[in-house]
């Protein structure tokens, strides 16, 4: 088997990229919509752009249907894109099935959330393991090539000693052991970036950061890009370089991920910090913008007919006149470089106009 580690490829380089993905999704037609010229769709992601590096976490957060998963099966291809573009090594690419996928698949790996329903409860991990070996030309060469890829990936996840796990169906691991399976089905591509939903939500909480230590370690000594998909912010700070934050299929803010976390600048990102356990959390930091904290009032809008403006605008305790109407573009974050919110608040001219209609209204 051939490894990155024996070729390795400079840091932060940007291997796969989403620019301006989008992917809305056609509803079933009613009568009236039938006779309408526009189509009803689900607007599931809107102008999504993401560079992931190489030994780097991104992590994608945002609350339930807010659009990540679908962001990662348009990155793996899985979904004809409405619009935007997928970029690996800067190439624009666009398979649908065959030869092309498989290539495609090799390079990057998607990692689910639910490990049982992944692997096939009627084959042992051996299976598994050799499936995927085979199908990426890297089951060795030799009479023990086969059997020694097969524990050099078993090794990696730590399942060790090997064969005390090669022969064992998936029913007789626990919840951690079978995601570390599917993660070395994962490697057993040698892939480049490593797509993961929610690899840990559906795992025991005092197993979960072994899980996430491992995917780390994978990501330093195979130098791989990894995709790290949550609901839970506060892991975002512990796992990942980088994070951006969505809602209603809209980046809403993104930049190292100490800063997203810590100094939230985004209405809807203080309100999910606000309600993340994380102890270390400096409680107040990032709410200098505007002075209030958060209080999340409402539900997530309808998909199919999205709030003009800010999406966040009907829930956002800061919505101002301008928020209703304009979609506020990606507005640096002067508190440290590369953190951006997409929110008129960080927008002085229309903050000043604001407040001079505030004045005026108080003469
Ligand atoms: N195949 C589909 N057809 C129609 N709508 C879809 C489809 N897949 C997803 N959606 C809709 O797109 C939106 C985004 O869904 P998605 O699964 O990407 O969200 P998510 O952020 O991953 O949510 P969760 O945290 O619950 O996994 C949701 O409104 C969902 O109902
Ligand atoms: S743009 Fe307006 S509505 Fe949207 S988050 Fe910022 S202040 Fe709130
Ligand atoms: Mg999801």
């Amino acid at each position: 088997m051939t490894t990155t580690e024996s070729a390795p490829a400079p840091v932060d380089e940007v291997v796969l990229e989403a620019v301006g993905l989008t992917k809305h999704f056609p509803v079933r037609r009613r009568l009236r919509s039938l006779l309408s010229r526009t189509p009803t769709v689900v607007h599931a992601v809107d102008d999504v752009s993401i560079a992931l590096r190489r030994g780097r976490v991104t992590a994608l957060v945002g609350e339930s249907g807010s659009g990540k998963s679908t962001v990662a099966r348009l990155l793996a291809q899985l979904y004809p894109r409405t619009a935007g573009d997928i970029r690996l090594h800067g190439t624009s690419t666009r398979v649908r099935g065959g030869r092309p996928f498989r290539a495609y698949v090799r390079r990057v790996q998607l990692i689910l959330q639910d490990p049982f329903a992944s692997l096939n409860p009627v084959h042992t991990v051996r299976y598994h393991l050799t499936r995927s070996l085979r199908i990426h030309g890297n089951a060795g060469t030799g009479p023990d090539g086969l059997e020694r890829a097969l524990a050099d990936l078993l090794t990696r996840v730590s399942l060790t000693p090997p064969e005390r796990y090669l022969d064992a169906f998936p029913h007789e691991l626990s919840g951690g052991q079978r995601q570390r399976v599917a993660i070395a089905r994962a490697l057993g591509a040698n892939p480049e970036v490593l797509l993961a939903d929610e690899p840990v939500s559906m795992l025991d909480v005092s197993i979960r950061l072994g899980v996430l230590n491992l995917l780390q370690d994978l990501k330093d000594r195979l130098n791989l890009a990894i995709l790290y998909i949550t609901h839970d912010i506060a892991s975002a700070r512990y796992f990942a370089d980088d994070t951006i934050v969505m809602y209603a299929g809209r980046m809403v803010e993104g930049g190292d991920s100490e800063t997203v976390t810590q100094r939230p600048a985004h209405p809807y990102t203080r309100l999910l910090t606000d309600s993340a356990p994380d102890p270390e959390r400096i409680t107040g930091a990032g709410a200098d913008a505007t002075g209030a904290g958060e209080r999340g009032h409402g539900e997530p809008p309808s998909l199919i007919h999205p709030p003009a403006g800010c999406r966040f605008h009907p829930r956002c305790p800061h919505a101002m006149a301008r928020c209703a109407s304009e979609l506020p573009p990606a507005i640096p974050v002067d508190d440290h470089p590369g953190h951006w919110a997409a929110c008129w608040l960080f927008d002085p001219a229309t903050v000043a106009a604001e407040n001079g209609v505030a004045e005026e209204a108080t003469r």
